[in-house]
């Protein structure tokens, strides 16, 4: 299953965003990629690394090199005990990557089943649902320097990993390619059901011991219940990050809104954006070509022949809302090029 949803010029973009840039590029190997990278004159100009674009919203020409990783490989690298060892080229197509594993009895990925985009955007992103994030079973990434080529194994640490959130976006943006990651995963099977509506649809479902395909047929079913498919729907999936506020901050949002949904977190309380943009009355509205969907507030989908100044409008008029209503900022989760 692919989640691309190709743009005119095909450059792939879930957004469905028609997006074009001065060099597009289709790597296939990860040979190939670092013989592309060694060339200094490469970081002359921006570069882009593209996996299955579904974090990304074009908003202007892309005035550089886009380089779009399709190499694949998934093998078993070493056993020790319990742990797996895994490794996956940055090519692979996630959710075709999480169900091969589940398929061989490699545990640890079910939560993440059904995530749209590929395994290199996985560490980048720090992608994660349903009570688990990816930073869970990264082991390290193998990532690739722009205009040498110089290999780079970053251990787990090293990524600095946080909500949503790595080295890679940060000190490291535009200066290395994740060319494949090495997963640590389990031959033992411990599902992970914490996450309230999760455990609802395993119990209205009569499953007490999910097993592995269980667990991850069920969590796709929840997903697809709330998110647009990518292949109807152009959307980047979650929009906006879940915005952390101070316990006085929530404190004096719960008395006037004691319905209100967050999780207390180490540095306060993480809000439920997608609470926040629909009792702000936006859940359903289009503005222009770009709307919030009508199931997950958090997600704004193409409503047809949407550009990125129409999402970017909308955006914007959201954030400024909430920002007035709540006192709360909201960030983009969405990477806005
Ligand atoms: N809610 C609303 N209205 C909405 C949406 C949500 O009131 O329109 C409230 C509900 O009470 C719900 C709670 O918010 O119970 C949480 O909603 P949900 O379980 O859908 O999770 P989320 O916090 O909105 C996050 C991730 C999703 C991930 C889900 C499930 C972020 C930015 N988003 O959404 O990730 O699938 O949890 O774990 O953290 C993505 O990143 O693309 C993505 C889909």
């Amino acid at each position: 299953m692919s989640f691309s949803v190709m743009s005119q010029n095909s450059i792939p973009n879930t957004f469905g965003i028609a997006a074009t840039a001065d060099c597009y590029k289709v790597v296939g190997h990860e040979d190939e990629l670092r013989a592309m990278l060694a060339d200094p004159a490469l970081i002359e100009k921006p570069c882009l690394i593209l996996g299955g674009g579904s974090n990304m919203v074009f908003t202007r020409h892309f005035p550089g090199t886009i380089i779009h990783l399709e190499n694949k490989g998934v093998r078993l690298v070493e056993v020790q005990g319990d742990d797996l060892f895994v490794e996956a080229a940055a090519g692979e197509v996630w959710d075709d990557f999480v169900r091969y594993c589940i398929s061989q009895g490699w545990h640890g990925l079910e939560n993440l089943v059904a995530i749209p985009g590929t395994v290199g955007a996985a560490p980048v992103q720090n992608v994660g649902a349903y009570g688990m994030e990816a930073k869970d079973v990264i082991h390290s990434v193998r990532a690739y320097e722009l205009g040498t080529g110089v290999e780079h194994v970053f251990s787990n640490d090293e990524c600095r990993f946080g909500y949503r959130d790595s080295i890679f976006k940060h000190e490291l943006k535009g200066k290395y390619v994740v060319g494949s990651v090495l997963f640590r995963l389990h031959r033992t099977f411990a599902p992970n059901i914490r996450y309230k509506a999760l455990s609802d649809a395993l119990s209205s479902a009569g499953i007490t011991n999910p097993t592995p395909l269980q667990l991850a047929d069920t969590i796709a079913e929840v997903r697809w219940s709330k998110l647009p498919r990518p292949e109807e729907t152009g959307s980047a999936g979650s929009f906006f990050k879940n915005p952390i506020v101070s316990a006085e901050h929530y404190e004096r949002l719960k008395a006037d809104y004691p319905d209100i949904v967050a999780y207390p977190v180490a540095d306060g309380y993480k809000l439920a954006a997608g609470w926040l943009i629909e009792r702000a009355g936006w859940k359903g509205r289009t503005l222009g070509r770009c709307g919030v969907y009508e199931k997950q507030a958090l997600v704004l989908v193409n409503r047809g022949k949407c550009t990125g100044a129409d999402v970017i409008a909308l955006a914007d008029a959201i954030t400024d809302d909430i920002q007035t209503r709540f006192g709360v900022t909201l960030e983009k989760e969405a990477i806005i090029i």
